[in-house]
C-alpha cells in the first residue's frame, strides 16, 4: 500500500519549488501527495528564516501536528528549508517529536534520508552544505500529472552577496551556477509535459555565470528563448549590480521575455543602501528602471522595501517615499526590518522606536496602494496577452484566470472555446488594486 506525504511551505518561490521537487523525489519511493494532513505518513515543514515572524511559525506549525504524532507514532515529521539549515540539531533538541531535519542542500539524498528514518526510527539531521562544484543539482522535475502551464527552474543556488541584514547566504550557502546544459534539458522536459512559461530562479538570478561554458545570464535568456514550445520567460529576483545594458537590451530583443521584473530596491536612501552593502545607488536604480520602461512596452516593476532599518532616519525614510513616487512601482512588498542572527547589523540598535517604524511602514503601504490603484485604472480598456492557467479560481464558479505579460492576475468569465494553457488577448474591463478582469477578444 502506498504511503502519504503532506508538505507545508513557508517563504519564497525557491521554497515553493523545492517543495514541489521534494514531492516528486518522494513519489518515486512510494509517497503519494495528500492535501489531507490527517492522512499523512510523512509531514514536511519547509521553513523560511528571512524574518523572525516566519521563523517562529516552525514551532507553532510543528505543534499543530503533535496530536497526530501522539495518535500515530509511526508518523514521520520532518523540518527542512532555511530554519532547518540554520538550526540543525537544535531543532531535534527543542522539538522532541520531530524525526528528521534536513537543509537546503539535502534534496539529492532526500529519498535515502526518509527511507532511513522509516527503517531505523533514528532521529536524523542532514544539514551539511555542498558548497563546491561537485554539488549535484537535483534533476528530478516536479510532478506534472496535474494541468500546469507555468513553472520554475532553478538556475543557481546560494548567494555570494553579504547584504548587512540578510540571512540567506547563511541558509542557502555560496552561489553555484547550474551548468547551462542541465537548465536547457530540464526546460525541454518541462515543455514535453505541457509547460509554456518558465520562471528562472536564483537569489541573484542575473549574476548567473556558467564559467566553464562561458554562458552568462543574457546568453542563457537567448538559449531558453530558442527552446521550441516555451512561449514565455520570467526570472526572479535580479540584483541591480548585474542589470547591465546588454541584459536590458537582450530582454527587449526577445519577445518571449515577459514585461515584468520583481526588482528589490530595499531602500530609497543612498546612505542606507551603502550601510546595507547593496552596491548600487538610487540614481543607478532609477536609471535602469527608466531605460527598461523606455525599451520594453508596458514594463511592470514590483519591488521589496525594508522599513525601519536600524540606522534609518526620518530623512532616509522620506528618500524612500520619494523614490517610490518617482519610480511608481506597480506594486511593492514592504517589511519591517527584522534582526537576523549572523548578519552584520544583528547587534545594531535601532535609532527609531518600533512604533514609529510601524507608522512608516503604514505610510509606505498607503502610498503604494494609491500608486497601484492608479496604475491599474490606466489598464482598463487596454488589451493584455494572457496565458489561461486555472479554472474556478476565486469565488466565482466557471471563472478562469491567468497572468498578463506584466504578471498581473487576469480573471475571465468566458473563455469562448479556448482551453487552459492557451494564450489569448483580453480586453480589460475592470480592476482592483492589482488584479484585472476582462473579456477575450
Ligand atoms: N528584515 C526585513 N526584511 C528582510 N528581507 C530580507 N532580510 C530581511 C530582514 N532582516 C526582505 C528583503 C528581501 C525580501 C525577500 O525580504 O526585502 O528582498
Ligand atoms: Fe540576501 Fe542580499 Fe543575497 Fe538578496 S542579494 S539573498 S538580500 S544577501
Amino acid at each position: 500500500m502506498g504511503k502519504n506525504l503532506h508538505i507545508v511551505t513557508f517563504g519564497c518561490q525557491m521554497n515553493v519549488h523545492d517543495s514541489d521537487r521534494m514531492a516528486a523525489i518522494l513519489k518515486a519511493v512510494g509517497y503519494n501527495y495528500t492535501d489531507d494532513v490527517t492522512n499523512a505518513d510523512l509531514i514536511l515543514i519547509n521553513t523560511c528564516s528571512v524574518r523572525e515572524g516566519p521563523e517562529h511559525k516552525v514551532h507553532s506549525q510543528a505543534g499543530i501536528y503533535k496530536p497526530l504524532k501522539d495518535k500515530n507514532p509511526d508518523l514521520i515529521i520532518g523540518i527542512c528549508g532555511c530554519v532547518a539549515q540554520q538550526k540543525g540539531e537544535d531543532i531535534l533538541k527543542q522539538i522532541s517529536y520531530v524525526d528528521l531535519v534536513f537543509g537546503t542542500d539535502a534534496l539529492p539524498i532526500l529519498d535515502k534520508l526518509v527511507l532511513k528514518a522509516e527503517q531505523t526510527k533514528e532521529r536524523i539531521c542532514a544539514t551539511t552544505f555542498q558548497d563546491d562544484e561537485s554539488y549535484k543539482f537535483v534533476e528530478i522535475l516536479p510532478d506534472y500529472s496535474k494541468n500546469k502551464f507555468s513553472d520554475f527552474v532553478t538556475i543557481s543556488k546560494g548567494c555570494n552577496k553579504r547584504c548587512s541584514y540578510c540571512i540567506v547566504p547563511f541558509t542557502r550557502g555560496k552561489e553555484i551556477a547550474k551548468p547551462y546544459q542541465l537548465i536547457i534539458k530540464e526546460i525541454e522536459k518541462m515543455v514535453s509535459f505541457g509547460i509554456k512559461e518558465v520562471t528562472l530562479l536564483g537569489q541573484t538570478v542575473n549574476s548567473y555565470k556558467d564559467v566553464k561554458n562561458d554562458v552568462d545570464f543574457s546568453k542563457l535568456l537567448k538559449l531558453v528563448s530558442d527552446i521550441e514550445g516555451i512561449e514565455r520567460i520570467r526570472f526572479t529576483s535580479p540584483h541591480p549590480k548585474y542589470f547591465t545594458k546588454e541584459l536590458m537590451d537582450t530582454m527587449a530583443e526577445l519577445p518571449k521575455v515577459m514585461s515584468h521584473i520583481h526588482y528589490p530596491l530595499q531602500s530609497g536612501s543612498n546612505s542606507i543602501l551603502k550601510h546595507m552593502r547593496r552596491q548600487y545607488s538610487t540614481e543607478q536604480y532609477i536609471e535602469q528602471v527608466d531605460y527598461l520602461r523606455k525599451i520594453i512596452p508596458n514594463m511592470e516593476i514590483t519591488t521589496d522595501i525594508i522599513v525601519g532599518y536600524p540606522t534609518e532616519t526620518k530623512e532616509d525614510f522620506n528618500d524612500t517615499l520619494n523614490v517610490m513616487k518617482r519610480v511608481e512601482f506597480e506594486n511593492s512588498f514592504s517589511f519591517l526590518y527584522s534582526p537576523r542572527p549572523f548578519t552584520t547589523v544583528f547587534e545594531t540598535e535601532n535609532i527609531t522606536p518600533e512604533e514609529e517604524n510601524k507608522e512608516r511602514l503604514q505610510i509606505l503601504k498607503e502610498l503604494q496602494e494609491t500608486i497601484s490603484k492608479n496604475k491599474t485604472q490606466k489598464l482598463i480598456g487596454s488589451v493584455q496577452e494572457v496565458l489561461i492557467e486555472e479554472e474556478n479560481d476565486g469565488r466565482n464558479k466557471n471563472q478562469y484566470s491567468g497572468r498578463s505579460r506584466g504578471n498581473r492576475k487576469v480573471y475571465i468569465d468566458d473563455i469562448k472555446g479556448y482551453k487552459l494553457g492557451d494564450i489569448v488577448n483580453v480586453k480589460i474591463i475592470s480592476g482592483s488594486v492589482m488584479a484585472l478582469k476582462g473579456e477575450i477578444i
